[in-house]
């Protein structure tokens, strides 16, 4: 599923690498995004879900999402005013195969000038090498959509009941009042905090920590804490699980981010905590993710969106690395192990000699120049890595 500008690019360069790495697969096209908004009215088209039904693993690159408005306006004329409206596909696709793990790791790569350095207690310059694997649920919390402005009748009484709301709220007008809800169900905790435990366990990964903030969210964070408690003596004994608060964990994000190892987190605190690391690791050109479902759908993409800007350049300066890292989750989940080790020693020895570097490791501002500049292409950053292939 390349889906929307830059992503169309990086899919077609992971691929290139996957193939020169020796691995052998048939890739199946799967239609979705902008275009197919605006010719058909419908951005996941039914027949890309069955394609994913049916072969249960994607690789997808990026879309573009827009405003409801302006979406409307670049509607096909033939369809405008028959009741399309647009709602972002990648939402859609996680939704219908309700891909509720999200992993995404965020680990250095030695000699990458993107590396957060910090001073050390003698006043010189340290780079932590920092190696940890968020685990995010990704269907459920705040971001699970039930919320109202000016709640109906019903959920404002039911609102009147709790104690704390007559208290802090109780003399606000309710047209005053918006509410988004922080849902968690157990079974759904219960399989992001199992997949943290797993993943850890299988890759030698030394600690889990739980990043909430079950001291003020008791119901929600406090149910995930302590389902955490039990899941770790229960089946991890040999794997210690620490406690985080997502405040502090955004400090030691940046004194000790070396410390931490896999992270899990509910939807909210997830994304925040992996696009922190992500940060520290080179951005939004490294940041890789994969999604599973309970019924063996996987998902795997870049975290970057499809950089439309970019995309109508001639020749294309987007970093390809994060979609290649995406692929290369895919091959450990398939368990072509050897290809997906190979493929990774090919990025790090690229960027280790430091010869070959896309523009935001230059640290430059996007544009065509760039690459006068001595900025390598997308397509040369790919090469570089087939070559050490
Ligand atoms: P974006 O991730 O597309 O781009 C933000 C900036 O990050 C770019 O301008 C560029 O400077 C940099 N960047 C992104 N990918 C890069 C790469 N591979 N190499 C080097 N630099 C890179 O986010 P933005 O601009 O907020 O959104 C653009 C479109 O993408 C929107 O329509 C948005 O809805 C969509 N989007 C889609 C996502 C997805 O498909 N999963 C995720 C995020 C945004
Ligand atoms: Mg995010």
């Amino acid at each position: 599923m390349p889906g929307d500008g830059i992503g169309k690019v990086v899919l077609q360069e992971a691929i290139r690498v996957l193939e020169a790495a020796g691995f052998e697969a048939n890739y199946v096209n799967g239609d979705i995004g902008w275009d197919f908004w605006c010719k058909e009215g419908n951005p996941l088209p039914e027949r890309t879900l069955k394609l994913l039904e049916e072969h249960k693993i994607g690789l997808f690159g990026a879309i573009t999402s827009k405003p409801k408005e302006e979406a409307a306006n670049e509607l096909d004329p033939s369809l405008r005013d028959k009741g399309f409206t647009y709602a972002s596909p990648i939402v859609g696709l996680r939704q219908y195969f309700n891909l509720d793990i999200c992993v995404r790791p965020c680990k250095s790569y030695k000699g990458n000038p993107l590396n957060f350095i910090r001073r050390g207690a003698d006043g010189g310059v340290e780079e932590p090498m920092v190696d940890v694997v968020i685990f995010r649920q990704n269907t459920e919390g705040l971001y699970g959509g039930v919320e109202w402005s000016n709640p109906p009748e019903l959920v404002y009484e039911a609102l009147r009941t709790h104690k704390k709301f007559v208290q802090n709220f109780g003399s606000v007008p309710k047209e005053e009042i918006s509410v988004s809800t922080r849902i968690f169900t157990k079974k759904a905790t219960e399989r992001i905090l199992r997949a943290a435990f797993e993943y850890a366990q299988k890759y030698g990964y030394k600690s889990v920590t739980l990043c909430e903030k079950p001291n003020v969210i008791r119901e929600t964070s406090g149910m995930m804490y302590k389902m955490a408690k039990e899941i770790q003596k229960k089946d991890f004994p040999n794997i210690p699980l620490y406690n985080t608060n997502i405040d502090a964990q955004m400090m030691w994000l940046t004194k000790n981010p070396e410390t931490y190892d896999v992270i899990v987190a509910g939807n909210m605190f997830g994304d925040i905590a992996s696009d922190g690391f992500a940060g520290l690791i080179g951005g939004l050109g490294f940041a890789c993710s994969a999604q599973f479902s309970a019924d063996g759908i996987a998902v795997f993409e870049p975290t970057h969106g499809s950089a439309p800007k970019y995309a109508e350049y001639p020749v294309s300066i987007v970093n390809p690395i994060a979609m290649i890292e995406s692929a290369v989750m895919m091959l450990e989940y398939l368990g072509e192990m050897e290809i997906a080790a190979k493929i990774r020693k090919a990025i790090a020895a690229v960027i280790a000699e430091g010869k070959v570097k896309t523009y935001d490791m230059m640290k430059m501002t996007g544009s065509p120049d760039v690459i006068s500049k001595g900025a390598a292409s997308t397509q040369q950053m790919a090469d570089a890595v087939i070559a050490k292939l």
